[in-house]
Formats: structure tokens, C-alpha cells, sequence
């Protein structure tokens, strides 16, 4: 009990959040209110509580089905501000100082929301953050894996008037049939642009998943990665090269990637060795925000002192804050 209140007290970053999946059903019915979007509200019998009842899931993809038909609320720059002042007003409540956001900027486009919308919305928010809150910020494009190879590289084509305001390219959405290697040449091309370089990878697919997106995508962090388990070879090269996971157990939990966070291998992975991070993923819909992540895995896969100062220093070792910002923290 004195860990968790430890842990929930002290500053840390969150490096793996979907600023789409903070997406309450409160402010999903109030946005759905004020752009009259009457066939989402009737298929939620105009009830916040049938949306909140409606987030349940068997796996990766019907999360997503829902998760992209929310979207649709999100429509201009005021609804993207909204919903990322939210998130930094339960983050700062939650003594995050640090936050990489991604956002699936390639979704919004293709349901004819133009890229500056959704960013400047966002960036609004986060420089609000900045100057009143003192908080530091990433952001962080996600390429859509079920987007085409030429699609995905047309969208890195396009980030160009963005770059001041973006730090890194990331790879999200459905897992199966879309491994990471088809993505290369997009990747190829945002790190020529300087862009960091970050993919979900090992959350339902297979490990090899993770070694793909290591060796054709180059990236510097796995998004998610707890597939490790399933291959030692690839577990060591993990802890050999100290490469980053973002691991997010309630989103694991509630996509049944695990039975039971007595099961997770969070606290295997710690006494491993390798660099692990604790994130949310995408709160609103899995039942828990940073340190509600915090405190279940405390109470339920048994981490101790140890663990938990593992957690909050890697999730400032494996950022992209640079050496000088690292220092006004640790
Ligand atoms: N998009 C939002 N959350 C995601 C997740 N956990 N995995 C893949 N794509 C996502
Ligand atoms: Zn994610």
C-alpha cells in the first residue's frame, strides 16, 4: 500500500498514450452532441452510460472498431484541444511531468480531417501544458498498419510542414495481417526527415513481429513487445541492447492479451533485466489511467520497491528527453 502511494506521488513521464483513446464517454457524448451526430447518439440510446457499457472488448480488433468509430466525434481544432487539455489535467493529477503523445494522424485524414486540424489542436494543448504546468512533450504521428505500404509513405511525404512540432514516427493499429517490414520505406523516409522512430510490435502477433520491427524499421523503442516471452534468443537481445518496451497491462487485461495481471510478465521482464516502461495506452477505454496501472500491478503481480523505482527511472532513461531535460528531473 505504501509502494503504490509512493508510486503514484512521484513524477514520471508516459511515453506509450493514444491522445484518441482518452476519449471519455462524457466528452464523446458532448462532442457527438455539438456536431448533432444523431446515428452515433441513437446507437447509444443518447445515454453516456450505454457508451461507457460499450467499452468491452474480445481482442485487438474489435477495440479498434469502436475505438475508430469514436472518432468521429473528434472533428475540429477546438475538439482535438479539448481532448488533449483533458488528458494533461489527469496527468499533472497524476504527477506525470513528461508525456509522448501519439496521435493517428493517417486515420483522420482519410475520414477528410485535414492534418492541421488535428495538430494544431493538439499542440495548442500541449503548449498550454508547457507554459502553465511545466510539463515536457513529444509528439509522435502513429502510421495506421492497415494502411497500404505506398499510402503510409505518401503520409511521411506529407509530414514536412509539420516537422517543427513532431518528434517521431510511430506504427499502430490492427496487428494481424500487417507486419511491420511492410512499412520500411515510410520508415526509411521519416528517419531521413530526423524523426524518431518507435512501433507496436509483440502486443497479439508473434515475436518476430519485434525483431522485424527492430531490423527493417530500425526503431528505438517496442510499443507494447510482451510477445518477448515467447523466445529467449530475442528476450536476451532485449536486455543486451537495453532497447525500451512500453508495456500498458490494463490494455493487455482488457484485450485479453493476458488472462490475469497475476500473469503478466511485467515483473518477469524487470528481473530480467530489460529496460521496461509502465503506460496506459489508451485509458479511457481500459479502465485506467497511469497510476491506476501503477497501483493494480503493485497489488496483483506482486512488483516490489525495486521494481517500481525500475519503472520510474526507465520511463525518463527511455524517453526522448535529452540528457540536459533528463537532468531537472532525476
Ligand atoms: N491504437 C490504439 N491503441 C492501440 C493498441 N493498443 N494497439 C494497436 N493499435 C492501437
Ligand atoms: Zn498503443
Amino acid at each position: 500500500q505504501f509502494l503504490g502511494f509512493l508510486a503514484t506521488r512521484v513524477p514520471k513521464t508516459e511515453l506509450h498514450l493514444h491522445i484518441e483513446g482518452t476519449l471519455e464517454p462524457e466528452l464523446a457524448f458532448q462532442l457527438a452532441k455539438k456536431h448533432d451526430l444523431h446515428g452515433l447518439l441513437s446507437k447509444y440510446q443518447y445515454s453516456v452510460e450505454r457508451i461507457q457499457e460499450s467499452y468491452q472488448f474480445e481482442d485487438l480488433q474489435s477495440f479498434l472498431d469502436l475505438y475508430y468509430d469514436f472518432m468521429q466525434v473528434l472533428q475540429d481544432s477546438e475538439d482535438f484541444f479539448r481532448l488533449t487539455l483533458t488528458y494533461l489535467e489527469r496527468a499533472r493529477s497524476q504527477n506525470i511531468c513528461h508525456v509522448e503523445i501519439f496521435f493517428d494522424g493517417p486515420f483522420h485524414v482519410k475520414r477528410g480531417i485535414a492534418l492541421s486540424t488535428v495538430i494544431d489542436g493538439i499542440r495548442a494543448a500541449l503548449e498550454y501544458g508547457e507554459t502553465h504546468w511545466r510539463f515536457t512533450w513529444r509528439l509522435i504521428m502513429c502510421l495506421q498498419r492497415e494502411l497500404s505500404p505506398t499510402d503510409a509513405l505518401q503520409c511521411v511525404r506529407e509530414l514536412a510542414p509539420f516537422r517543427p512540432w513532431l518528434h517521431g514516427i510511430g506504427l499502430d493499429g490492427a496487428e494481424f495481417p500487417n507486419p511491420p517490414d511492410r512499412f520500411s520505406a515510410a520508415f526509411e523516409l521519416a528517419r531521413s526527415m530526423g524523426l524518431r522512430c518507435v512501433a507496436h510490435a509483440g502486443e497479439e502477433g508473434p515475436p518476430e513481429y519485434i525483431r522485424m520491427a527492430l531490423d527493417s524499421l530500425q526503431v528505438e523503442r517496442i510499443d507494447h513487445g510482451v510477445q518477448v516471452t515467447k523466445d529467449p534468443t530475442l528476450l536476451e537481445l532485449l536486455r543486451a541492447t537495453q532497447i525500451p518496451l512500453t508495456v500498458c497491462p490494463l490494455s493487455n487485461l482488457r484485450l485479453h492479451v493476458v488472462d490475469s495481471l497475476s500473469e503478466h510478465p511485467l515483473r518477469q521482464l524487470l528481473d530480467d533485466g530489460l529496460c521496461v516502461t509502465l503506460n496506459s495506452d489508451d485509458p479511457a477505454y481500459f479502465g485506467g489511467y497511469l497510476n491506476e496501472n501503477f497501483t493494480v500491478m503493485i497489488r496483483e503481480n506482486g512488483l516490489r520497491c525495486a521494481h517500481v523505482a525500475a519503472l520510474l527511472q526507465n520511463s525518463f532513461v527511455a524517453s526522448f528527453l535529452d540528457t540536459d531535460e533528463c537532468q531537472r528531473y532525476l
